[in-house]
């Protein structure tokens, strides 16, 4: 594994050179983008195609996300409607997904069969300038093992596929910490596969009404999958985590009343105090950049329990809600009672 170091903003051109040689070759790579560091293969290689998901121990039913530099690039894979491509044209490079229909182009491991593809644009130096070096788009989910939370800096790549991953570009820590937002246009109206940093209120400003089905909020699991990857359990730390609707002291009193001891995962200036105190940020987008790194820290605490406050679910509130019901496994208190009878 050759892990090599450069500025994201403006990448060295030999790194770039030689991750595009690798993926040529049917290797696999790791880069930031501005969500979550990703995985990735050349696109149109099968052979790329199954290094990434025997790396990521990731369910061959569970399909990838096809990035591009441009729209032109995305209108070579996928059949995209005009009024989409309008879209996509303002909002690119960005954390938005679309789902459309597949040319049947990418390599048939990418979109694990379906006639559907997942596409975007990252804003992000490092992988536009490997898709320009490429000529060829590249597939790819986020960087970490399958249910592991997702990486937000290399050292997190390394802790999970160290060996596994051709090469691993460090560009630093990625800029909005949780992943981009899927929108299936295909359906009228479109549905939210998954909430992420575009905002639901964004995105009703650009295609019109859009539906956010309880599984986009976290709240169930589907059992015919919206998202493929909605059935699988998700970002989980090994530690148990509960989401607490209540006052979070009385929270944090009646676990160490039981000898337990607790870690707070603090967020928007909701707080307690506890054995130990992480402080996931005053403001939603600061929360989110640090919710996977805090996921990772909470599991080398040492505590028999963490807790997190609630989190309003508006604007990439609900990104977060969504993921911080996934990682608790759907454990939520909305009392005392409630809470002790989780443990
Ligand atoms: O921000 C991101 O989206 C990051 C960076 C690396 O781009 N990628 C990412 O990929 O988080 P990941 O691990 O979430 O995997 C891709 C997601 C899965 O939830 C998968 O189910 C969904 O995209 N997906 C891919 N193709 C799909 C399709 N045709 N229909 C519905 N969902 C699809
Ligand atoms: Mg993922």
């Amino acid at each position: 594994m050759l892990l090599l170091r450069t500025d994201p903003t403006r990448p060295d051109p030999s790194v770039i050179r030689t991750a595009a040689g690798v993926l040529r070759n049917g290797g696999i790579v790791a880069a930031p983008t501005e969500t979550v560091y990703g995985l990735f293969a050349h696109a149109y290689r099968e052979d790329g195609c199954a290094k990434v998901f025997k790396a990521k121990g990731r369910p061959m039913d569970n399909p990838l996300i096809v990035h591009v530099d441009t729209v032109e690039m995305a209108m070579a894979v996928a059949d995209i409607p005009n009024d989409v491509a309008e879209v996509l044209r303002r909002v690119w490079p960005g954390p938005i997904t679309v789902v459309v229909p597949s040319r049947g182009v990418v390599a048939r491991c990418v979109t694990a069969g379906l006639p559907t593809v997942a596409v975007r644009a990252p804003a992000h130096p490092i992988p536009l300038s490997i898709i320009k070096e490429l000529g060829a788009p590249i597939a790819g989910p986020s960087a970490n093992k399958a249910g592991r939370p997702s990486p937000t800096t290399a050292g997190h790549v390394v802790e999970d596929l160290d060996g596994e991953v051709d090469v691993v570009i460090d560009g630093g820590p990625t800029f909005f910490g949780v992943e981009s937002t899927i929108i299936d246009v295909t359906k009228r109206p479109p549905v939210v596969l998954r909430p992420g940093p575009f905002t639901v209120e964004e995105l009703e400003k650009l295609f019109g009404p859009v539906s956010v089905p309880p599984v986009a909020r976290g709240l169930a699991e589907a059992d015919v999958a919206l998202a493929p990857g909605m059935k699988y359990r998700h970002y989980a730390p090994d530690t148990v985590l509960v989401i607490v609707h209540f006052d979070l002291a009385e929270a944090v009193q009646t676990l160490r009343a039981r000898g337990l001891k607790v870690a707070v995962l603090c967020a928007t200036g909701k707080c307690a105090e506890a054995n130990y105190v992480i402080q996931m940020g005053d403001d939603l987008y600061e929360v989110a950049r640090n919710l996977y790194k805090s996921l990772r820290d909470l599991d080398k605490l040492g505590v028999d329990i963490g807790v997190v406050p609630a989190i309003e679910e508006r604007g990439v509130g609900l990104a977060i809600m969504n993921r911080l019901r996934k990682a608790s496994g759907h454990r939520e208190a909305l009392n005392k009672e409630q809470l002790l009878a989780m443990l």
